[in-house]
């Protein structure tokens, strides 16, 4: 198997001070890529900020002989995400792959959220995932080529206590991710989206109790519950060789799967009036019936779906 290179190529890691991130960086790096190496440098909660997370990777890649560049702007402020896709392009003169990457965390059980928690998950997952590849998605039209990859979580597509904020935001991915498949598919801009699970600082915000399950799951993982599990994934869903779309991919210790979102066939009510909810309540079983599931690629081929099934009775 020829191995998967990434010469010639520039890519944009944000959050890459740590965690999962640096990582990515350094396998990427590795492989000939340029790095930008974003990261504010805050606590886990998303304060404060700092330059020596991003640049103790940049130390490390090029002390391995590769290229990268620091950034510590924050990705939740659409001027410095901007400035994060600019450097890439003054320092490397193009950008090739974003991976949305940075991240905090702020647990709380719904009736105590903050306003101030979840302004702070949402800015920095939401709006600061669509900023960073909004600023580098009209540079990758303009060349014909790009792959971005959003972060989303277990959390946000399969649900956790005490995250209401950060799961809205993390599911947050799987809309940006159909939106940026579908419009860079012409352009050659694939867009994928991961859910990873992993030990890192990340951890300290969990529930006790949740930690010592994950404790005793690591074990029988071979404690293989750690990010370098998570890298080898998100580098082929970013290299020239991956094809994939609009998909969305689950890496938990070595595991690597692709997650489904699916639509039951379901129940066609009457075409002459609208069902009454009595009817609804009728045939509730066969809403929820999965003997059929269609897996619609955009909103029109719903539609298209449903079209079908009409024909069809
Ligand atoms: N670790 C897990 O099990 C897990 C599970 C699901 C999703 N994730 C997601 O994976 C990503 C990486 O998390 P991690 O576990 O490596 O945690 P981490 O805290 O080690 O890494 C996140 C990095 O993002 C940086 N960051 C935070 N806010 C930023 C901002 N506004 N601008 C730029 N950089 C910022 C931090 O300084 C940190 O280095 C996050 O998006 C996280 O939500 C992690």
């Amino acid at each position: 198997m020829t191995s998967i290179r990434f010469d010639q190529q520039v890519a944009v890691v944000t959050g890459a001070g740590g965690g999962l991130g640096r990582t990515y960086a350094l396998e990427l790096a590795a492989r000939g890529a340029a790095v930008v190496v974003n990261d504010l440098g805050g606590n886990i909660s998303g304060d404060g900020a700092g330059t020596s997370m991003a640049d103790s990777v940049v130390a490390e890649i090029l002390a391995a002989g590769g290229k990268a560049v620091a950034n510590y702007d924050s990705v939740a402020d659409s001027k410095g995400a901007d400035a994060i896709i600019q450097t890439a392009l003054d320092k490397f003169g193009r950008v090739d792959i974003v991976i949305n990457n940075a991240g905090n965390l702020r647990n709380a059980y719904i009736d105590k959220l903050s306003d101030d928690d979840i302004d702070s998950l949402h800015s920095v997952h939401l709006k600061g995932s669509l900023y960073v590849s909004r600023a580098a998605f009209h540079h990758m039209k303009q060349q014909g080529y790009g792959r971005i990859l959003f972060t989303s979580s277990a959390a946000g597509v399969f649900g956790n206590p005490e995250q209401a904020a950060y799961a809205a935001a993390k599911a947050g991915m799987v809309g940006l991710t159909n939106v940026f498949g579908i419009e860079g598919e012409a352009h050659g801009i694939k867009t994928n989206t991961l859910l990873p699970m992993a030990a890192s600082r990340m951890a300290e915000k969990m529930d006790p109790a949740q930690l010592q399950q994950f404790a005793e799951l690591n074990a029988t993982f071979g404690n293989a519950l750690t990010p370098d599990y998570i890298t080898p994934l998100v580098v082929y869903l970013v290299s020239r060789e991956c094809e994939a779309n609009k998909s969305i991919y689950s890496a938990v210790a070595g595991r690597f799967a692709k997650v489904v979102i699916g639509l039951t066939k379901g129940w066609l009510g009457p075409r002459d009036a609208p069902a009454s909810v009595e009817d609804v309540a009728a045939h509730f079983a066969d809403i929820e019936d999965q003997t059929v599931v269609d897996e619609p690629c955009s909103l029109v081929d719903e539609l298209q779906i449903i079209a079908k099934h009409v024909r069809a009775e």
